[in-house]
C-alpha cells in the first residue's frame, strides 16, 4: 500500500471551497465508473487488471520463448506503446535480467545506428508495439531491425521472431502480422496508449525482462478496488482533487521530485499520462520531474526561490534493496566521521525531509507518495493511482483525459514537410 501525504496543500487551497472541490472529486469519480462523460468510450483500462488466466499465461509463454531463442529483445514503441514497459523494467531490481533494449522512441539516426551494431552476432527477436499501427517513429525502426532480420534469417524465420502488438483488426501492423504470421497481442480498442500500461504493451516487455508480472498485476488489481472507491481514504482521489484545486488557484507547474533514481523512467511515463490528458483548451499542469539528489545541484535552486506557480509532489521509497554503509576512516579529514556506520539510505532519507521542509518554507505547495519499497506490486499500485487520479482531474478540468488532439498538429507539418503523398493542403 502506498501512503500519500497532503503536506501544506490544504494550506494553498484556502482560496477555494475545498468542500465543492472534493464533491466535484467525488462525482468525476461516479461518472468514470458509471462510464459516462467526455471520453468515456475510453474508459477499458479500468478492467485491465483482471487479465484473463489464458492471456496471462500466452504472455509468460511469449516471455519465456524470447528469453530461451534469444539473447536478447528489441522493444519497438513510443509514447504509451514504450515507457510504461520501459519505467517497470528500469525500475525493478537488474539481477539476472534478460536484456531488453528499446527502439523507435525517436528519430536520432545515431542512436538506431548503434543500436543495429550493437546486435551484430546476437541472437534477437522484435517487439513491435503500436496500437494504430501507423506511428512514423516506430514504423520506420521496424522497417530497419525488420529488414535486417530478414537479411539474417531469412522471411520465414524472421517472422518467428516477431512479436506485434496493436489493434485486434485495423492498421498497418496488424496486416503485416496477419501476412507474415507473427505471434500477436491485441490492445483494446478502448484502452489509449498511455493507459495500456496493464495490457500486453507493458506485459510483454516486462514478463520477457523477467518481472514477476503477476505481482505486478496483483498489486494493480488490489490498487484498482482501493481506487475506484468513494470516500476521504481514497489517496488517489486526495492527490487528484488537490492537483485540480491548486491549478484553479495559479498553480502551473507540477514537479514530480523522487529521491529514487530507478523511478526516473517512471516519472517520464507520468509525464506523459498527465501531460497528453489533461493539455487540453489551454489547460492543465504542466507536467516536469526531478532526479534527486542529483537536480538538486541544477533544479533545487529554482525550487527554493523562483517563480511560485509550482506544485511539488514527492515520490519516494521507504525501503532500499540494497544496504550501503559509510565507512569509518578513523579520522575525520572530509569531515564526515559524524557520518560514519550510517546507511547511505538513512542520508536519502534525511535529504529528502530536509529538501521538503526547504521548499514548503519557500512557498511551494507539496505533498509525498510514499512506497514502502520499489517492488512489482508497488509498481503496478503506483500505475493505477496515476491512471484513476488523472482521470478524476481531467474530468475536474472539464476536459477529455482520453485524446490527444493536439498531437496531430507537428505530424502534419512533419509530413507536409517530408511530402508523404495526400499531406498536401
Ligand atoms: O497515449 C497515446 O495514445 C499516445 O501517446 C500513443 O501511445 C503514442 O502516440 C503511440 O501510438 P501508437 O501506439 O499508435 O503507435
Amino acid at each position: 500500500v502506498i501512503r500519500f501525504d497532503r503536506g501544506n496543500t490544504d494550506a494553498h487551497l484556502k482560496g477555494s471551497d475545498q468542500r465543492a472541490l472534493f464533491d466535484r472529486g467525488a462525482e468525476a469519480l461516479e461518472a468514470i465508473l458509471a462510464r459516462r462523460g467526455p471520453g468515456s468510450e475510453m474508459l477499458g483500462w479500468l478492467d485491465l487488471p483482471n487479465i484473463p488466466e489464458g492471456e496471462l499465461r500466452r504472455i509468460e509463454d511469449a516471455a519465456k520463448r524470447i528469453q530461451d531463442e534469444n539473447d536478447c529483445l528489441v522493444v519497438i514503441g513510443i509514447g504509451g506503446s514504450y515507457l510504461g514497459a520501459r519505467s517497470a523494467i528500469e525500475a525493478l531490481p537488474a539481477e539476472a535480467r534478460f536484456p531488453v533494449i528499446f527502439a523507435g522512441h525517436n528519430l536520432s539516426s545515431d542512436y538506431h545506428a548503434r543500436l543495429v551494431e550493437s546486435l551484430e552476432g546476437r541472437r534477437y527477436s522484435l517487439c513491435v508495439i503500436s496500437k494504430s499501427g501507423t506511428t512514423t517513429e516506430p514504423a520506420i525502426a521496424f522497417r530497419i531491425l525488420g529488414a535486417r532480420l530478414v537479411e539474417s534469417l531469412g522471411r520465414s524465420e524472421a517472422s518467428k521472431h516477431i512479436v506485434a502488438i496493436t489493434d485486434p483488426k485495423e492498421g498497418a501492423l496488424r496486416r503485416a502480422a496477419e501476412r507474415d504470421g507473427y505471434l500477436t497481442f491485441y490492445i483494446p480498442p478502448d484502452v489509449g496508449g498511455r493507459f495500456s500500461v496493464l495490457s500486453p504493451v507493458g506485459l510483454v516487455p516486462c514478463a520477457a525482462a523477467g518481472i514477476p508480472v503477476r505481482e505486478l498485476i496483483q498489486g494493480a488489481a488490489e490498487a484498482m478496488d482501493r481506487y475506484t472507491r468513494s470516500g476521504p481514504e481514497n489517496n488517489a482521489m486526495q492527490y487528484a482533487v488537490r492537483r485540480a484545486g491548486l491549478f484553479g488557484q495559479g498553480i502551473a507547474i507540477e514537479v514530480l521530485s523522487t529521491f529514487n533514481p530507478e523511478l526516473g523512467t517512471l516519472c517520464e511515463w507520468w509525464k506523459q499520462l498527465t501531460g497528453e490528458s489533461e493539455g487540453k483548451g489551454g489547460k492543465g499542469l504542466f507536467p516536469a520531474s526531478a532526479l534527486m539528489t542529483t537536480d538538486l545541484h541544477s533544479l533545487g535552486q529554482y525550487l527554493q526561490q523562483g517563480a511560485r506557480d509550482i506544485l511539488e509532489t514527492f515520490l519516494v521509497a521507504d525501503e532500499p534493496r540494497r544496504t550501503v554503509t559509510i565507512p569509518g576512516t578513523g579520522d575525520d579529514q572530509d569531515g564526515l566521521e559524524y557520518l560514519a556506520g550510517r546507511t547511505m539510505s538513512d542520508i536519502n532519507g534525511k535529504a529528502f525531509e530536509g529538501t521538503r521542509s526547504a521548499h514548503e518554507a519557500g512557498g511551494l505547495p507539496v505533498m509525498t507518495i510514499e512506497l514502502p519499497a520499489v517492488t512489482p506490486a508497488a509498481i503496478g499500485t503506483l500505475f493505477v493511482f496515476f491512471e484513476i487520479a488523472v482521470a478524476v482531474s481531467g474530468h475536474m478540468l472539464g476536459i477529455n483525459p482520453f485524446d490527444q488532439p493536439g498531437v496531430e498538429e507537428y505530424k502534419r507539418r512533419m509530413f507536409e514537410l517530408l511530402g508523404k503523398p495526400g499531406s498536401e493542403r
